[in-house]
């Protein structure tokens, strides 16, 4: 056998490893079922390097000024990216006024924060850095500290060519909560047509939540988010009650209103509402059972849905069952750069 026909033979077999091989990074860069492909903003494309660097930043507590708290210590995957409690706890023991929402696809909304005051997760991350009761940095002191570490100042070079900068900072982040998504639910996996995904009580709340009790009002899509605020009745009926919304749009209507959340790993990231104030998904319900807290700014869309306590047990065997997913984005803290 002559060299020709041996590199001949050599491309026969390498060719379809090859094509098997772009076939499946295809597979794993698209998204789960049930979800569309999240957007990816044109001058922030994702790379290996750059999720990398995102989530080191995302553990790492050195980014806070007592070096303890980080991005996950409110966002924490073990509780469903979300931090467990009614508030944030941020430096010092610090606690805000609004519960931690989840960063679980956080990739698909349109605006961030539950006021909406961030458009992007660029323009979200070095937020909480500079807040004085979560982070507290300013973002000089933040930027001569992570170039004072060799470990970063090498992945800065290598991702962006340049030193440590807040605009590097705030896309690797992004970057990298852009891989915290969850579809491919048994919510999903009913739709798409295996009947035995859901059990029965799953199947009858999902029925009453995109029918009777009206969830899917706000809860649409496939992210279950319009993006869009409404006042549900949530912390009404206080003398200083959060005005949400409407601090931001400066429009008396949007008094109370807050984004509509996804209800995606719902299960694991209690309590619920801006202000933490349901403990479990049956307060959530019976909330919406009664209609929420009357005031002139309730949503038309919300009111008496009137069902009976087995239908509540049904619609949080729905929200439960139904909306988490077995590939759960269970990450784990990366080792940080020294
Ligand atoms: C001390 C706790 C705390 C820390 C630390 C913290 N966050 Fe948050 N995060 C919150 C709270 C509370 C909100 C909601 C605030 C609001 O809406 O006014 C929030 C909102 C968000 C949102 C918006 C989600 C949505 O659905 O609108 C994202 C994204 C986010 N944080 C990412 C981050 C990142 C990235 C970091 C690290 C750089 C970080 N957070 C650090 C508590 C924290
Ligand atoms: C009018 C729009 C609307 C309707 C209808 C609606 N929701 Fe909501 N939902 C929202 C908004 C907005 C929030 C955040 C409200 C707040 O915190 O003040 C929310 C919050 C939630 C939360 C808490 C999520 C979290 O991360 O804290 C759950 C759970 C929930 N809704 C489930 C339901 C269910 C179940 C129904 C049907 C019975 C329903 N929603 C009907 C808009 C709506």
């Amino acid at each position: 056998m002559n060299c020709l026909s041996r590199s001949f033979r050599a491309v026969w077999w390498a060719l379809p490893t090859l094509l098997l091989g772009v076939a499946v990074a295809a597979e794993k860069s698209a998204p789960p079922l049930g979800l569309p492909a999240a957007p990816v903003p044109a001058d922030n494309v994702m790379t290996p390097e750059k999720i990398v660097l995102g989530k080191q930043l995302y553990f790492d507590g050195r980014l806070s000024a007592d070096n303890k708290v980080s991005c996950a210590s409110c966002h924490d995957p073990a509780k469903g990216f979300s931090n467990g409690e009614q508030f944030a706890t941020g430096v010092e023991g610090k606690k805000g006024g609004r519960s931690a929402p989840t960063v679980i696809n956080t990739a698909y909304g349109t605006l961030q924060f539950w006021d909406g005051r961030a458009k992007t997760l660029e323009d979200q991350a070095l937020g909480p850095i500079q807040n004085p009761i979560e982070m507290n940095m300013t973002l000089d002191a933040v930027i001569k500290k992570l170039n004072g570490i060799e470990g970063y100042k090498t992945q800065f070079k290598k991702v962006f060519g340049t030193d440590v900068t807040s605009d590097g900072i705030a896309k690797a982040i992004a970057a990298y909560e852009r891989t915290v998504i969850s579809g491919n639910a048994p919510y999903d996996k009913f739709k798409a047509g295996d009947t035995k995904a859901l059990s029965e009580a799953a199947q009858r709340g999902q029925k009453l939540f995109f029918g009777k009790a009206h969830c899917s009002a706000c809860h649409a899509g496939p992210n279950f988010s319009d993006n869009s605020f409404h006042n549900v009745g949530v912390g009404m009926g206080k003398k200083d009650f959060d005005k949400g919304r409407a601090e931001i749009s400066k429009l008396s209507g949007d008094t109370g209103a807050f984004k509509t959340p996804t209800l995606r790993e719902i299960a694991k990231s209690g309590p619920y509402f801006h202000d933490g104030s349901a403990k479990t998904l049956e307060e959530v319900v019976d909330h919406y059972a009664k209609g929420g807290t009357p005031n002139e700014w309730l949503d038309e869309e919300i009111f008496n849905i009137k069902i009976a306590p087995t239908e509540k047990a049904d619609l949080v065997k729905f929200l439960t069952e139904g909306l988490s997913s077995s590939d759960y984005p269970d990450h784990k803290a990366p080792e940080l750069p020294k």
